[in-house]
């Protein structure tokens, strides 16, 4: 069985990539801080799996604890680096500290890296980088603008960090830029937890239509699309987890030579904010309460990826619509309603 470090791995994306993972024979290892994850998510992903995996409590910035861990763990042929802090809003307030752990994550990797044989990486990143994209669907070649936030900087950053580790060492590395991922595992047993009030659209949907918040606010309603609200491609969380096993088969079939290759990984459909709500009203059969609100700051008006690269180099496309999301989303949010 082939072993795969995985960064990040009790986290919602990160969990649902090590289901994915084992259902192609490959045995993750899981490294993660437990910090912005529930140990209960790692339980029930060993549970869903039918076997046991590794599961090791570590900060990614401590590269000897990270060099132990691929030490110890013989036959790890890939890492994929999930583990970064994610919120926009936090980044702008705790600007140090997004930097200091998404880069010195990222670092303390590479560094752990370079004293093993792995060669094969599998980096997590954002549309974020796009910034606000002059023309959709968004490309791998459309321009990279300043980001609006510390977060998405320390995304940039770090891409340009790879950029510069592939040309100085073997390295052969994939970049993943994620556009909106959504939904939860269709078992109704693994999902996203968000810390706190959530800052992200679907999650604020199914809270406010369990109770849990008095109302959804739509920022925006006067935006240049086509009901006034803005475009997102949104991607249920079990297309986005197959793609990072797309990509290590990618890179496992590649030839000899060091490379970052970007790939956009969306749906390619743009959905409007009224037009994910509408969905959830159907997958769910509730109605949602919601009103039409400002502007959020720094908000693009319309983003969607051409994922035509993906399809044709990793043969990866997205199965599951935004129906296919809200439902799954809204069976995890009643399960979490009953308790972890
Ligand atoms: C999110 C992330 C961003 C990430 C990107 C791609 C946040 C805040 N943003 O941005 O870091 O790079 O996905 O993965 O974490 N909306 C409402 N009401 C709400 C919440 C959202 O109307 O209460 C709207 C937003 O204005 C936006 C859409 O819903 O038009 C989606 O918002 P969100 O889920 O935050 O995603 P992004 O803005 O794309």
């Amino acid at each position: 069985m082939k072993k795969v470090l995985l960064t990040g791995g009790a986290g919602y994306i990160g969990s649902h990539i090590c289901l994915e993972l084992v259902q192609h024979g490959y045995t993750p290892v899981v490294v993660d801080n437990f910090r912005a994850s529930n140990r209960r998510i790692i339980e029930r992903t060993q549970q869903l799996a039918g076997a046991p995996f590794p599961v090791h409590e570590l900060d990614c910035r401590d590269t000897v604890g990270l060099r132990a861990v691929l030490e110890h763990e013989v036959g790890i042929t890939g890492a994929i680096h999930l583990a970064a802090h994610k919120s926009v809003g936090v980044s702008v307030k705790q600007p140090r500290e997004y930097y200091d752990n998404n880069l010195g994550s990222l670092l303390s990797l590479l560094a752990a890296l370079e004293t093993s044989s792995v060669e094969h990486l599998v980096f997590s990143s954002s549309c974020t980088v796009y910034g606000q994209p002059k023309r959709v669907p968004v490309t791998e070649e459309s321009p990279i603008e300043r980001a609006e936030s510390p977060y998405g900087r320390t995304k940039q950053m770090c891409e340009a960090i790879l950029d510069d580790a592939v040309a100085a060492a073997p390295l052969q590395v994939v970049t993943l830029r994620y556009f909106n991922p959504v939904g939860a595992h269709p078992s109704g047993l693994i999902g996203e937890l968000p810390l706190g009030k959530p800052e992200t659209l679907v999650p604020y949907i199914t809270q406010t239509a369990a109770g849990l918040r008095t109302e959804l606010t739509v920022f925006g309603s006067d935006y240049p699309t086509r009901d006034g609200t803005c475009v997102r491609d949104y991607l249920h969380i079990v297309d986005l987890a197959a793609a990072h096993v797309a990509a290590l088969g990618w890179l496992e079939r590649r030839g000899p030579g060091s490379f970052n290759e970007v790939f956009n990984l969306g749906t390619g459909a743009g959905v409007s904010v009224l037009e994910a709500i509408a969905a959830f009203e159907q997958a769910s059969g509730t109605k949602l309460r919601y009103r039409l609100g400002p502007r959020r700051a720094g908000d693009a008006i319309e983003v969607y990826a051409d994922a035509s690269k993906a399809r044709r180099e990793l043969g990866w496309q997205a199965r599951l619509g935004i129906l296919d999301a809200m439902r799954d989303a809204w069976r995890w949010q009643q399960n979490i309603a009953r308790g972890l």
